[in-house]
């Protein structure tokens, strides 16, 4: 072998060493990254939750104040109606944080797709309200999805989040979900009528940490540029799609594609 051959063949291994570095390093920043979107995601999740049970406490102690002061039965009744709706209210919040925290199962199931946006509203109602965003519900009849629950809410809280965020003064967000029978899929789209992005920024928004916000707003949500990129991973283990329409002035909708649960999905535990 040329002393030639020698070098050459040092720097093969060296090349190859270097690309097998980099692959090992991909490998541990994904980790990574994918780390920092749980944690993101829970944060954000806790927030919302923590705030909208502090409300629901608030009906029930200020009903129980007035049942307490009025003796007359018509008025104590109305106060404990209030707070049984309110004690209600509660504890599907806990649920859903429960849900959350146990990462509800954690496999692909036939999954109620039209519960899960209910649920997640439910969870934003106070936020939605506070920021006088109107939500404007089309639901046609849909079948199950092969959906892992949580991941899909983690989904919806980012887009229903973003879109408030798109809005700031106000304004409405329309959420739809439909059947298309052709494809097995179930469309569900979210459009708020808010800021728009502008075309020039519309290939990054799914890059990780792209973000124009300056940091997480008062309510201690976005400004990290995780929450689509999240959202793109989350659709596409899925097997489903994430489209983004966008015009600037007039409003933003994300459209997702998810497929619909077949019974030869059952054969497929953990997909
Ligand atoms: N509904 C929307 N309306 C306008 N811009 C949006 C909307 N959703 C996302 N964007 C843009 O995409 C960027 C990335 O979104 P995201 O990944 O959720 O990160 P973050 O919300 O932390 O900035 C946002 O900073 C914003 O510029
Ligand atoms: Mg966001």
């Amino acid at each position: 072998m040329s002393e030639s051959d020698d070098v050459k063949e040092s720097t093969d291994r060296d090349a190859r060493a270097e690309i097998s570095d980099a692959a090992v390093r991909v490998a541990m920043l994904e980790r990574q990254l994918e780390h920092a979107q749980k944690l993101c995601a829970i944060g954000e999740l806790t927030g919302t939750t923590t705030h909208e049970f502090n409300n629901v406490l608030t009906t029930i102690i200020n009903y129980a104040k007035m049942g307490l002061r009025h003796t007359d039965a018509e008025t104590r009744n109305k106060a404990f109606e209030k707070i049984l709706a309110a004690a209600n209210r509660a504890s599907k919040i806990t649920s859903t944080i429960l849900a959350v925290a146990k990462n509800r199962k954690n496999r692909h199931e036939p999954t109620d797709l039209v519960s899960l946006v209910e649920d997640t509203l439910l969870l934003l109602e106070r936020e939605m309200n506070k920021y006088r965003i109107t939500v404007e519900k089309v639901f046609q009849p849909i079948p199950e999805i092969r959906a892992e629950g949580n991941r899909i809410q983690q989904v919806l809280l980012n887009l229903l989040i973003n879109a408030r965020q798109a809005m700031p003064e106000g304004g409405r967000l329309a959420i739809k979900l439909s059947h298309d029978a052709e494809t097995e899929m179930v469309d569900l789209v979210v459009r708020d009528y808010g800021s728009g992005i502008p075309k020039e920024k519309l290939p990054f928004i799914f890059d990780p940490y792209y973000s124009t916000k300056t940091g997480p707003d008062e309510s201690g949500k976005g400004g990290t540029g995780l929450g689509l990129a999240l959202c793109k991973r989350v659709v596409e283990e899925h097997r489903g799609r994430i489209r983004v329409e966008s015009a600037v002035g007039k409003g933003t909708a994300f459209t997702l594609k998810l497929p619909i649960y077949k019974k030869s999905d059952a054969q497929e535990p953990g997909v």
